[in-house]
């Protein structure tokens, strides 16, 4: 596993749009096949799409051979709902960049059937040849996507049951009102993330410190589902100072010291 850090949200947010935004035009300049890619919503990656949609504006990047998965939906949100994370992503991202709306897959949390829409959508991610790179965010527990504390590391996309805490934590984009979050949600999972070539995981804050800590210090273990990451031959953590803030001195240091040798 692979760890940056960077001094604040801020350039840790361009790192990853700039990463992301490498790897897109390093497939297209060798491959017709789209670039598949997959992506989180939360507070967190707004900033790399503000730079993602920066470089489409100045030409310097195009998604129209861009194919994504988004990585998670409530149960029950109307998609026009602000916080539905379809609404989320349109306006953070899809309304600002040219990729082709049937290129944009999202878990409809309002199917009649869940089950049949969890599976197809890993049918969908198949049949468009596997994720090239899986960006995702994480939770204070240290979930990614909703794989929530216990989920199976071997898990598949599947209906799951929101935790107290993630709700807590999720109530500020519902007037504050624990009655107002959705207790269920779809979710791609721990083995569909981990199927991609690529994964990168931001995370900035000091609310992060402990998740991090314990998904880069700790042992692999479903109760933090992100350290599923230590199992990935290409994972690459990328955190801020603060969200750095509990790792070993030694071991902050050795990041440091690994990113500083390759890029002499
Ligand atoms: C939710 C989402 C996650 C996201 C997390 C962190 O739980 N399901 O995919 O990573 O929130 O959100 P934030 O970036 O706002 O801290």
């Amino acid at each position: 596993m692979k760890v940056i850090i960077r001094n604040d949200a801020h350039e840790a947010s361009l790192w990853v749009a700039h990463r992301i935004a490498d790897a897109i035009k390093a497939k297209a300049a060798v491959s017709d096949k789209p670039f598949v890619l997959g992506l989180c919503t939360g507070s967190t990656p707004i900033e790399t799409y503000a730079e993602l949609i920066r470089l489409v504006k100045a030409g310097e990047l195009s998604f129209k051979n861009v194919v994504s998965f988004n990585m998670d939906e409530y149960v029950g949100l109307p998609v026009e709902y602000p916080e539905s994370y379809h609404s989320f992503m349109f306006r953070y991202l899809f309304d600002h960049i040219d990729e082709p709306k049937e290129n944009i897959h999202i878990l409809n949390g309002l199917a009649e059937d869940l089950d049949a829409e969890c599976e197809a959508y890993e049918k969908a991610i198949v049949k468009a040849g596997g994720f090239d790179l899986f960006f995702g965010g994480i939770g204070e527990d240290g979930h990614i996507a909703f794989n929530e504390p216990f989920s199976s590391l071997q898990s598949r996309t599947r209906v799951v049951t929101l935790t107290e805490d993630t709700i807590r934590v999720n109530s500020r984009f519902f007037d504050d009102d624990i009655n107002k979050v959705p207790k269920q949600a779809l979710s791609v999972g721990v083995a569909t993330v981990l199927g991609a070539k690529e994964v990168i995981v931001l995370a900035t804050g000091p609310k992060k410190a402990r998740a991090i800590q314990q998904s880069i210090e700790g042992p692999m273990s479903h109760m933090v589902t992100v350290s599923a990451l230590q199992n990935h031959p290409d994972g690459i953590i990328v955190v801020d100072d603060p969200a750095a803030g509990e790792l070993k001195v030694n071991n902050y240091r050795y990041f440091k010291a690994v990113e500083a040798a390759e890029n002499r």
